[in-house]
């Protein structure tokens, strides 16, 4: 018998894993299941990007290994898109790096800047690649709670002095998944200037910053002075331009971070598909007339699902951000006994609260993966498993 890693049997369950399973039973036995479980919405990529990618597959070049360097096309648009949008300047060469997703970056970072006993600070609930990236490290993550009554923010100051002073890393992540919250700008100077002091780099992940409504809009971190000295920042082309399966993404900072994050990954990949870069290019370039649909969907999808719930018995607030629903459960009904009963009894499918670490208990997450009337259906189903836990017809698991 080979004897696994304390590192992977440190792993948590990945609270997506058994999903796909699930709904396949459940689908196989002629249950209308209602997916709104990943955040991967059913709308299509960019038709400028697919015929970018068509004509990129034809080029032998673009079937060639990428490495760190990739697409030199790719870092440029990059550059620029981040210069537009947030009026910040990065040298393309040194100072972006194209990923295999984001997800690929954010979970190799702490390879880059942690010793073994380290602290790294981790959000929960939270993207569970960051506390993932950080055991497979060999760091000590510092769980903290993100809690309603604190806007769902991150507060370093509240973290014990001795704590912080072994911290090498936190990751800080607005607009929120799974709780859909948005950072306002003193918050941010505030986290920086708590990482300059403490010498701790900031992930800040802004993979959901185009994904916002009402007029509201999402800050780079670079926005902030000083952020260059402590930060790397992360976007995805997933969300954006719904491209999650092609996986691209970049990180942005200063050439020594971006350089060390290179220097890690040239051990573990070769980089994204040329292929992939030079479509993801064709659409950063063209971001703005491009995004503008999704977030428009996005926000119609958004109000069905907020007024539904509510008329289903819940009570939530109206995200600014983001393509989540982060909904309250009344006190009593734990996230895993109401989201399987919901699955198992509707086919409406949501994740528990409690997937995303304990401190989401009380809450379950939607994503807006599906159209308005879908969610609408969704809402209902949600609403009767409700109605029937509270009625007693089916007693609340603890
Ligand atoms: C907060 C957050 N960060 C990063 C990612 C990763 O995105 P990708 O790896 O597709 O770029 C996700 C995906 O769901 C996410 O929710």
């Amino acid at each position: 018998m080979i004897e696994l890693s304390r590192r992977v049997r440190s792993l948590p369950g990945y609270p997506l894993a058994e999903i796909p399973a699930i709904k396949r039973r459940l689908i196989e036995s002629g249950v209308d299941v209602i997916d709104l479980g990943a955040g991967d919405n059913d709308m299509a990529p960019p038709e400028v990007a697919v015929a970018a990618m068509g004509e990129a597959l034809r080029d032998p070049a673009y079937s060639k290994y990428g490495f760190q360097q990739g697409l030199p096309a790719f870092r440029q648009a990059a550059v620029r898109w981040v210069e537009r949008r947030f009026g910040q300047r990065f040298d393309p060469a040194t100072e972006t790096l194209p990923l295999i997703g984001s997800k690929e970056g954010l979970s190799h970072l702490p390879l880059a800047v942690v010793n073994p006993g380290d602290v790294t600070i981790v959000p929960e609930p939270g993207y569970q690649a960051y506390l993932g990236g950080s055991l497979l490290a060999g760091a000590e993550p510092h769980v903290v709670p993100l809690r309603p009554e604190n806007g769902f923010l991150l507060d370093l100051d509240a973290i014990p002095e001795d704590v912080l002073r072994r911290s090498k890393l936190v990751f800080v992540n607005y607009p929120n998944n799974p709780t859909a919250a948005v950072a306002p700008l003193a918050y941010l100077e505030r986290t920086v200037a708590t990482c300059r002091r403490h010498g701790i780099l900031l992930a800040y992940d802004n993979a959901y910053c185009d994904l916002t409504f009402d007029g509201y809009r999402a800050p780079s971190i670079f926005e902030i002075p000083g952020a260059r000295e402590v930060a790397v920042e992360f976007f995805s082309l997933s969300k954006s331009f719904s491209m999650t399966g092609w996986r691209i993404g970049f990180a942005v900072g200063n050439a020594e971070l971006i350089g060390a994050l290179t220097r890690v990954k040239s051990y573990v990949d070769t980089g994204p598909f040329l292929a992939v870069q030079r479509a993801g290019a064709v659409a950063l370039d063209r971001a703005e007339e491009l995004v503008l649909p999704v977030r428009q969907e996005l926000e119609r999808r958004r109000d069905a699902a907020v007024a539904a719930l509510r008329e289903s018995g819940f009570a939530l607030e109206t995200p600014k951000a983001a393509m989540y629903l982060w909904v309250a459960l009344p006190p009593g009904i734990a996230s895993a006994a109401f989201a399987t009963r919901a699955l198992e009894q509707t086919g409406a499918l949501v994740l528990p609260g409690s997937a995303f670490g304990p401190a989401g208990e009380g809450f379950f997450r939607i994503a807006l993966t599906v159209g308005p009337d879908r969610l609408r259906a969704a809402a209902a189903r949600l609403g009767q498993t409700l109605g029937a836990i509270q009625r007693g017809d089916l007693a609340p698991a603890s």
